[in-house]
């Protein structure tokens, strides 16, 4: 068909940021799509509250069933966050016949095995680009363009929250309280930012990302972390008379053979790339057998740099590209593939 229907669940940051790319951007998607990307519905639970985007009449609904019901919508791009019902509606999404696209890593951390299975007994995608560090391409890139390497080690800043927090406290002085408020209203935060604070998120994108890189099946809970919240500011005032700031690391290195990971504040050299990110950034240094080290850096949370990675998901979805099939994820945590290589 020359046009793909789409719905968002969940219209809060992120959900408004991409009905504000689909909706005035229609000419880019389209460009790239080769077809006209329609945003049909827009679900949220308060029919009330502002959007801060003028939607067309009759595309916001409080209910769910009006998506899933609806033979005519191709793709849902479920940004409700949570684990209930988000789980329950990405399911029924897919047995309805829809693709889903998804920002929601603590979903996927916890449920992602079963999601992916049935993703694929009914021959859907699920896309989530924008589950780990927001704008920047991570998982394209560990997925995809880094495939012919053996990764080494990753290690990286994953929480915009959490590095906002440290670098506003470190460089302005401010409060923690005050700048978790702070990292709130600027739409930063998880709806329960204990989460950001404590290294939880970290560690669920961590999971993720050692899924795909190194091909094991991580439970977030047996990664070792510890977050920023019992971080004194004292601490962060004697790292830089030595030369360092604390940052929240999260850490993924084979050693020996055996994946070693990690959550926790670190000491990072001032100078350095990874010590001079800021606010709500993100950077990962990933170091690959044939690549040697790559950096990357950009917005990891806020809007429209979260926008940015769900609706290039949906122009992939549209066009039946997604970067992560199920077959890519079972190639690293199944049994893989017969060897075809030259030389083994
Ligand atoms: P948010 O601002 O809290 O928005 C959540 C939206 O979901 C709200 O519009 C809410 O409706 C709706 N919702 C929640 N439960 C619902 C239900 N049962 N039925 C219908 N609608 C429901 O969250 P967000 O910051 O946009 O984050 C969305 C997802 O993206 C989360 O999984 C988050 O972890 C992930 N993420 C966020 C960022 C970021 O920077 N914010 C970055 C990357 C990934 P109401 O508005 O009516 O309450
Ligand atoms: N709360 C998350 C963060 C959003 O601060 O990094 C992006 O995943």
């Amino acid at each position: 068909s020359d046009r793909t229907n789409v719905a968002i669940i969940g219209m809060g940051t992120v959900g408004a940021g991409v009905a504000r790319l689909l909706i005035d951007h229609g000419d880019r998607t389209a460009r790239h799509a080769g077809k006209t990307i329609w945003l049909s519905k827009a679900v949220v639970r308060d029919l009330s509250k502002p959007r801060g985007i003028d939607l067309p009449e009759g595309v916001l609904t409080d209910s769910i069933d009006d998506v899933l019901n609806d033979p005519e919508i191709d793709v849902v791009i479920q940004l409700m966050g949570g684990l209930s019902p988000a789980r329950e509606v990405m399911l029924r999404a897919m047995e309805a016949g829809k693709d889903i696209v998804t920002a929601n890593k603590a979903l996927l951390a916890e449920h992602g095995a079963e999601l992916f299975t049935r993703a694929r007994e009914l021959g859907r995608s699920i896309a989530f680009e924008a589950a780990v560090a927001g704008g920047i391409p991570i998982i394209a890139n560990i997925s995809q363009c880094l495939s012919a390497n053996q990764i080494e080690s990753l290690e990286g800043i994953l929480n915009g929250t959490s590095n906002f927090i440290v670098s506003q406290m470190d460089e302005k002085g401010a409060g923690y309280e005050e700048t978790v408020k702070r990292a709130q209203e600027l739409g930063y935060a998880e709806a329960d930012p204990a989460m950001d604070v404590d290294g939880t998120d970290a560690a669920q994108k961590l999971a993720i990302l050692s899924h795909l890189a190194f091909g094991a099946t991580v439970d977030w809970r047996d990664i070792p972390r510890q977050g920023i919240d019992g971080l004194d500011p004292a601490d962060l005032v004697y790292a830089r008379q030595l030369g360092y700031r604390i940052k929240l690391l999260a850490t993924a290195r084979l050693v020996d053979g055996e994946l070693e990971l990690s959550v926790a504040p670190t000491l990072v050299a001032i100078g350095t790339p990874m010590a001079e990110v800021r606010d709500a950034f993100n950077a990962i240094r990933v170091v690959g057998d044939a690549v040697g080290p790559v950096f990357y850096h950009g917005l990891g949370a806020g809007q429209m740099p979260t926008a940015s990675a769900v609706v290039a998901d949906v122009i992939d979805t549209a066009v039946g590209r997604t970067p992560i099939t199920f077959e890519t994820l079972e190639y690293f945590s199944a049994e893989r593939p017969p060897r075809t290589a030259q030389r083994d």
